[in-house]
């Protein structure tokens, strides 16, 4: 039987695609010291025998033991099949899923987490679905524009992000984007963060602290895989508030909120499923794994 979860030395299996992400070693080194196990997963090495009776999980074609914990980090880049391993994952007794696949599912498209985040007042640019065909002065103007920020419904590291500076620049765009079958939003363009974002990490409820990100000169992105550079922010209530229910709402445990400072203060701009910590841990001297995981194991039953 491959379901019976591992009581030992509880195992915590991470799922993610990515080679080898500085999470891992991170992870590896704080393990021990918590009386953990860790396992980093490729969703390309499952085979799911989907059956109401015995439903049977294989990795590399052996069968899988059940861990204690699951840790879905695959973000934007949650695939149909990441997603179908999660649930056979979360069908499982006695299996700690963080994550759930709901959550990482609202977080990934931007037009439902933002449409979720409304509900509960939690504020955020003006955003408008571009609609194909139609006036596109009209949606420009709903949002204060131009300049507008033009946005794929899920895209990650800043990829997928545009600035639209003129009518005719923000026609292109969505014509060219409209021509591969893909949907943009358009949103606000917050202009007094002037090319600077604010991170929060949420982990169980809690706020572990808040990095600033610099975008490059002449740059509008702060995002770390754009080059941003990185520094620590103190944190205040209501940035607080903010990231732990935005956090909440989504319903993610494990979140990275992203903010800017607009002229009225914060707004969330995307709640992440998967946050890295690279930059954060260091401008922020916070040990970020060794908190995941503290709190994975408090979730362990
Ligand atoms: N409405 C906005 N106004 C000003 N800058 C923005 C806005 N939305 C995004 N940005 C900038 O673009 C970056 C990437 O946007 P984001 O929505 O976080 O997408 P990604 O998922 O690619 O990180 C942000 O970190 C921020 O610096
Ligand atoms: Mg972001």
């Amino acid at each position: 039987m491959d379901t019976r979860p591992d009581t030992r030395t509880p195992t915590v299996a991470f799922l993610s695609g990515e080679a080898r992400p500085y999470s891992r070693k991170r992870f590896e080194a704080e393990a021990p010291d918590l009386g953990l196990r860790v396992s980093w997963l490729d969703p390309q090495h499952f085979d799911l025998l989907i059956d109401a009776e015995a439903p049977r999980t294989l990795y590399r074609a052996r069968p899988f033991p059940m861990p204690a914990a699951f840790v879905a980090r695959t973000g934007s880049d949650t695939t149909h099949f990441a997603r179908a391993i999660a649930r056979q994952m979360q069908s499982t007794p006695g299996v700690a899923v963080i994550n759930s696949d709901e959550a990482i599912m609202c977080a990934r498209d931007k037009l439902l987490a933002h449409q979720v985040l409304a509900e509960a007042g939690i504020p955020f640019p003006r955003t408008v679905l571009a609609r194909q065909p139609s006036d596109v002065s009209k949606m420009v103007k709903l949002v204060g524009g131009p300049p507008v920020i033009l946005k794929l419904l899920s895209g990650t590291h800043g990829k997928g992000v545009m600035l639209g500076r003129d009518l005719d620049e923000i026609q292109a765009s969505l014509d060219t984007v409209w021509a591969l079958n893909q949907t943009l939003l358009i949103q606000e363009y917050v202009r007094e963060c002037a090319g600077a974002d604010i991170r929060v990490l949420v982990v169980g409820g809690r706020c572990l602290g808040a990095m600033l990100r610099t975008a490059k000169l002449g740059q509008f992105r702060a995002n770390v895989h754009q080059g941003a550079a990185v520094s620590v922010y103190p944190l205040n209530d209501e940035l607080e508030w903010l990231s732990l229910r935005a956090a909440e709402v989504v319903g993610l445990e494990i979140a990275g909120v992203d903010l800017v400072q607009g002229a009225d203060g914060y707004r969330v701009i995307e709640v992440n499923s998967a946050p890295g910590f690279e930059g954060f841990e260091k401008a922020t001297g916070r040990n970020v794994a060794a908190e995941m995981l503290r709190y994975v194991r408090f979730r362990i039953s």
